[in-house]
């Protein structure tokens, strides 16, 4: 497996891979990789001959005050995994190769990435669209993979490569949880033992939407209204929302009239914030 930092290089690399004819597939991630993004690997390499995987902490997408200086790297051991998940490229640049000092333009989605996460971290999806947008210029993808589990993320991504002609295919891979539930984040570390265990209650209350719709319930207030409550049967817990949209415009939904619904939801425990959500069909 090789691995690239410069970007003069990397786009060099795409390059040559294109001109003999070969597909190549891009896994965009900030590193600190778990099984889930091992998922996402293994599923560019059924789809591309050449699979890059990108390993970049994008400092454009942390306000001030969140985690960019703490969040977890270990490049080497992200290095090892890739190997081992069948990955031909980890490109990995600095901060310095992928920013210039006078660095000037941003690319941003409006009105959905102003919704659920954007209510929170008001600039987060630009610095995701700008970095992607700049990722997918310096891979030259035919194919581009992101997980389930920022949903959200997804459909600001994937307006993004409509509206702007992107000739990439956006391929979303299921979300790959722990035996309880919980989702894989590389966040999940910062957890203690005891908030780990209460964790699990944020998938429960996803099934328990689910369930509910599938037994005709039609009123996003009363589903919610029982998720809260199972929720903060874990007092720890501070909910930052609970939100049923449409799976692709996130149009939010009052009731539900059919189906796909995503229900999706952000919670604090502890110093940690955790995301989630379930796409749900009859
Ligand atoms: O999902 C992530 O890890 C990041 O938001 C992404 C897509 C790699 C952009 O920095």
């Amino acid at each position: 497996m090789q691995i690239i930092t410069s970007v003069s290089e990397m786009q060099h690399y795409s390059d040559k891979i294109r001109i003999n004819g070969n597909k190549i597939a891009v896994v965009p991630t900030m590193g600190y990789l778990h099984e889930g993004h091992l998922s996402l690997i293994r599923l560019a390499k059924q789809h591309c001959d050449v699979v890059i995987t990108t390993i970049f902490v994008n400092p454009a997408q942390f306000s001030p005050e969140e985690d960019f200086e703490k969040y977890p790297r270990d490049l080497n051991r992200d290095i090892s995994m890739c190997t081992s998940a069948g990955c031909d490229v980890v490109f990995a640049p600095d901060v310095a190769a992928m920013y210039n000092h006078n660095f000037l333009t941003f690319v941003s989605v409006d009105n959905i990435s102003n919704k659920l996460e954007g209510t929170f971290r008001p600039s987060h999806f630009k610095g995701v669209t700008t970095v992607v947008a700049k990722l997918f210029n310096i891979t030259k993808p035919h194919v581009a993979v992101f997980g389930q589990k920022d949903a959200q993320q997804t459909a600001v991504i994937k307006k993004m490569v409509k509206d702007l002609n992107f000739d990439i295919q956006i391929i979303v891979a299921p979300t790959v949880r722990e035996p309880d539930g919980l989702a894989l984040s590389s966040r999940n570390i910062y957890l203690t033992n005891g908030e780990r265990k209460d964790a699990s209650v944020l998938y429960k209350s996803l099934k328990l939407a689910e369930e509910e719709i599938n037994n005709g319930e039609n009123s996003v207030e009363i589903i919610k209204t029982k998720m809260i409550d199972l929720i903060l049967s874990k007092p720890n817990f501070i909910i930052d929302y609970i939100s049923f949209n449409d799976a692709d415009t996130l149009e939010e939904l009052g009731t539900i009239a059919g189906t796909p619904v995503l229900v999706s939801l952000a919670a604090r425990i502890g110093k940690v914030r955790l995301i989630d959500n379930l796409v749900i069909k009859k």
